[in-house]
């Protein structure tokens, strides 16, 4: 497992869906070192020429079995509704020391309801039920529930929003806002414990709304926050 500040390796598991190939893009166009996971590796590699047709780099495809080992960081961009499924499989790859990004948001549109409602999760997060799932030593962080995957994919769209990030441990908070300001236009926020995540996972069913009222991928903005590092 390698990371180079330079050019870091960024494995997206899930990464030929909306969300993860707009991720995979921005992050490619930026020069980093983008692994698009598959559960169908020849799928990865389709996705992944793809996209660095698109947007340059170098990016790669793989299972998502590969993908989930191919760095420390590993972001997880897949329907709520087969995340537990995901993280059982994940459960003999993942290794301690690595953080896991849940990205995923528990709309009740993955159980055939409206994408404006949430369902309700034992834990309170989608987010706390993956740190449930993990292996000991590995520690998720949540983020980038209120970007949109339009948004992102369009190169052309620039993009000028913040994105929450909630996780119990700061340094590894910080890691994962590193990956996440590489993409032109993105703010990490330091969004507080992984528990926060339960609030934030509700500003997407939020923001489908006003998309939905006002045509467009909103994207969400703090006020007053200090200049610079904000981890
Ligand atoms: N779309 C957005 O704008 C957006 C924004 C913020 C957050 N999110 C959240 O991010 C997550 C991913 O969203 P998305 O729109 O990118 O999802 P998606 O495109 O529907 O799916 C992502 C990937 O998950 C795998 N997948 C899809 N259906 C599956 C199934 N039934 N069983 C197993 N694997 C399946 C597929 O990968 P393979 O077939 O290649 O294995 C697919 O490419 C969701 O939790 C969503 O709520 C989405």
């Amino acid at each position: 497992m390698s990371e180079n500040t330079e050019a870091p390796v960024i494995p997206v598991i899930g990464g030929t869906g909306a969300l993860g190939s707009g991720l995979a893009r921005r992050w490619a166009a930026g020069g980093a070192r983008v692994i698009i996971g598959s559960r169908d590796a020849g799928r990865a590699a389709e996705v992944a020429a793809k996209v660095a047709g698109e947007a340059g780099g170098t990016v790669e495809g793989m299972s998502n079995a590969d993908a989930a080992q191919a760095a420390d960081i590993v972001f997880l961009t897949i329907p709520f509704r087969n995340q537990s499924e995901y993280l059982t499989n994940l459960k003999g790859v993942l290794t301690p020391g690595q953080i896991l990004v849940d990205c995923s948001v528990p709309l009740a549109a993955t159980i055939s309801g409206k994408a404006t409602r949430t369902i309700g999760i034992w834990q309170g997060s989608a987010a706390q039920q993956a740190q449930e799932m993990v292996p000991e030593g590995v520690t998720v962080v949540s983020a980038l529930h209120t970007v949109s995957a339009p948004g992102l994919s369009d190169l052309g769209h620039e993009l000028d929003e913040d994105v929450p990030v909630c996780g119990d441990r700061k340094a590894d908070k910080a890691r994962v806002a590193g990956l996440i300001s590489r993409i032109d236009g993105l703010r990490p926020v330091n969004a507080g414990a992984l528990e926060m995540s339960r609030i934030v996972e509700q500003l997407t069913a939020l923001m489908i709304s006003v998309n939905i009222r006002y045509k467009t991928h909103a994207g969400l903005k703090f006020t007053n926050l200090p200049e610079g590092e904000t981890f």
